[in-house]
């Protein structure tokens, strides 16, 4: 039996039960990979979750010490605002809690600086996006100095329970935040601009909502499942002289592409000054 198979029936803990360490609870639960524990601080949202999810819920480290009985948990996944990463670090180093590993999903919160609260222990950070919320996430991660293969492939196996994730070095995080990470951002603003167009043109505004979200799902998994490049997705929807050829011209004079390369940069470089702060 390898490592990782040992390794599997030793639960996942989570700390942090907010937005997305319940959309990671809800896919690794999904996926039946096995139990989880989550340690969540706020009572309230203990028994929400205690209600919504059948995993074991605790209020501490402590807790979650007395919960694992001395068995080690397969990792930890940090899944608490990025200000409290370090305060919750040294809250589990100051419990014992055995940590063979630990995932980090706090936007901003580096490597080196989880290294340096996790003294030994293999760390990887990951940028997940909002999508992850309805298992349609895309995730990047990046391995820390003492991290191999079976804690990366632990990690992988968590993040994807929520969606798809790329192996990247640290240093192009900054770039997926700009892009996947702020990415739902600018879809929804596509989206509201869809829906106003449809009004403009006389639809009303139930209708033209369900039309653009449709034409948005329905785009992006030809994208996805075609595995066509989008120029010629497009090109295939553009006859000569036809109606999209007409619109798409109007979008070039607009200045969208353009929008959306400056989009991406400001985004990645508004992630890289914050990270230096
Ligand atoms: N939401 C996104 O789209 C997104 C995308 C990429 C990355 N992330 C990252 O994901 C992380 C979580 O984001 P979120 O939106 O899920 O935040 P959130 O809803 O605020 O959830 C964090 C939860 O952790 C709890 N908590 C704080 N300190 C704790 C401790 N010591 N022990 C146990 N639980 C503790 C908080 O309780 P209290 O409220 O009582 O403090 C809260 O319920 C953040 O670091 C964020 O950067 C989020």
């Amino acid at each position: 039996m390898t490592e990782t198979q040992q390794s599997s029936k030793a639960p996942v803990v989570i700390v942090g039960g907010g937005r997305m360490g319940d959309a990671l609870l809800a896919g690794l639960l999904n996926a039946g990979a096995g139990p989880v524990v989550v340690v969540e601080k706020d009572p309230a949202r203990r028994s929400e979750l205690s209600s919504a999810r059948s995993a074991a819920i605790v209020g501490s480290a402590d807790e979650l010490v007395s919960h694992l009985g001395g068995d080690p948990p397969s990792g930890v996944v940090l899944a608490v605002k990025p200000a409290d990463t370090a305060a919750v670090c040294a809250e589990l180093v100051g419990a014992k809690v055995p940590l063979p590993r630990v995932l980090s999903i706090a936007a901003g919160v580096t490597l080196a600086s989880l290294e340096s609260s996790l003294a030994g222990v293999p760390v990887i950070r990951a940028m997940p996006n909002t999508p992850a919320l309805v298992g349609a996430g895309a995730s990047a991660m990046a391995a820390g100095h003492r991290a191999g293969s079976a804690d990366l492939d632990w990690a992988k196996q968590i993040l994807e329970a929520v969606g798809v994730v790329v192996e990247l070095p640290e240093h192009s995080l900054d770039a997926v935040t700009g892009l996947s990470g702020s990415g739902p951002a600018y879809v929804f603003l596509l989206a509201e601009a869809l829906v106003d167009a449809g009004v403009l043109v006389g639809l009303s505004r139930p209708v033209s909502l369900q039309l653009a979200v449709q034409t948005l799902i329905g785009s992006a998994r030809m994208l996805a499942e075609t595995g066509e490049e989008p120029v010629s997705l497009r090109a295939a929807v553009t006859s000569p002289g036809g109606t999209t050829a007409a619109g798409l011209r109007a979008l070039e004079a607009g200045g969208l592409r353009h929008a959306v390369l400056e989009a991406v940069s400001a985004a990645t470089e508004r992630s890289r000054e914050l990270g230096r702060s």
